[in-house]
């Protein structure tokens, strides 16, 4: 990352100072500055007589003032003195300090773990990573991400029916600031399983209509923390809801020959903590006339 990182901005001062790429005490110099985009800045440059950005002259002064910065104010900015050479490098970026994370915490896999993500309601422009840890009592524990770049952290042995929240904790961080968001979490408030899969409709004899579905995969143990579910069958303008019922299939009896039936499930932990799903995906049946 590091490396990858110096290196664009090697090659990005090559193309932009061919004169002067193997300068190497100069290339060495060059200063990163992070300023709130709008503001003013001054860059001061003793024995320098002249200031160029990225490269095309800018102005014959020692000192270089910028007001009302622009995303166009960003890049490099090198100070010359009279005989051309690079007395100083900046490296301008712009932005803004980071605002509070907006932060969402979920269960789809209780008991085994809790999921958190979140946005920035603000861009910040500048390059922005986040801390995650949540916490109880004296304890902190790192929220785990695949990568630095993820918004979603996971949270893993937590302790069940406990009346003691964690305190999850997004810190958002660049180079003008830092800004935490803190969300107490009780785990059985934020149970919410992902929805069942696999739904499959069939008719039967007798204006019968057989639906059947699986539990969400990410559900780790139907068997010790078992669901409900509830079948919403939808035909024209009319929408009803069979269950909440603990079998994953149901049969329908009274549906009409010739009518088409759009039929999802959603699905909720048995004991009624957190929320339902969001519905499955919608299954359409059309009953034969016969
Ligand atoms: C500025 O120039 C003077 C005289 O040439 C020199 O003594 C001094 O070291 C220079 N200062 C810097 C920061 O380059
Ligand atoms: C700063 O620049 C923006 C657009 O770049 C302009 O709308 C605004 O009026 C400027 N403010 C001042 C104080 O010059
Ligand atoms: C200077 O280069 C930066 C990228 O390094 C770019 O964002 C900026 O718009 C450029 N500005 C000008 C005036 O060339
Ligand atoms: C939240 O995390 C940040 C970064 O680790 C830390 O500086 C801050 O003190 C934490 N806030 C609380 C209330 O624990
Ligand atoms: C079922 O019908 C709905 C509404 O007409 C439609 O949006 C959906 O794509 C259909 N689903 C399938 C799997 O055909």
């Amino acid at each position: 990352m590091r490396l990858e990182c110096s290196l664009y901005t090697f090659s990005i001062f090559v193309l932009l100072f061919p004169q002067s790429w193997n300068h190497q005490e100069t290339f060495s110099e060059t200063k990163d500055l992070s300023i709130v985009l709008g503001s003013s800045v001054e860059l001061p440059c003793t024995n320098g007589s002249e200031w160029r950005h990225n490269g095309s002259f800018l102005v014959l002064s020692p000192a270089l003032h910028l007001h009302n910065t622009s995303l166009d104010d960003q890049g490099f900015y090198t100070c010359h003195n009279s005989n051309g050479e690079v007395l100083k490098t900046v490296r301008l970026q712009l932005g803004y300090p980071p605002s509070k994370p907006d932060v969402h915490c979920w269960s789809p896999s209780y008991p085994m773990k809790a999921l958190c993500s979140w946005t920035l309601p603000h861009n910040p422009i500048l390059p922005t990573y986040y801390i995650s840890t949540y916490g109880r009592l004296d304890d902190t524990f790192s929220c785990q991400r695949p990568s630095e770049q993820d918004r979603q952290c996971v949270l893993e042995d937590l302790e069940l029916y406990s009346n003691v929240p964690y305190l999850v904790n997004i810190t958002a961080v660049n180079a003008l600031g830092s800004s935490s968001r803190l969300l107490p979490v009780i785990f059985e408030d934020i149970v919410k399983p992902d929805p069942p899969v696999d739904v499959k409709a069939t008719a039967l004899p007798g204006k019968k209509l057989h639906v059947q579905w699986a539990p969400p995969p990410s559900w780790p143990d139907p068997v010790n923390f078992p669901l409900k579910y509830k079948v919403q069958f939808q035909w024209g303008d009319t929408a009803n809801i069979m269950g909440p019922i603990e079998l994953e299939s149901m049969v329908r009896s009274g549906v009409m020959p010739g009518r088409t039936y759009h039929i999802r499930v959603s699905v909720m932990d048995l004991l009624g903590n957190g929320q339902s799903s969001e519905w499955s995906d919608t299954v359409n049946i059309t009953m034969p006339r016969s």
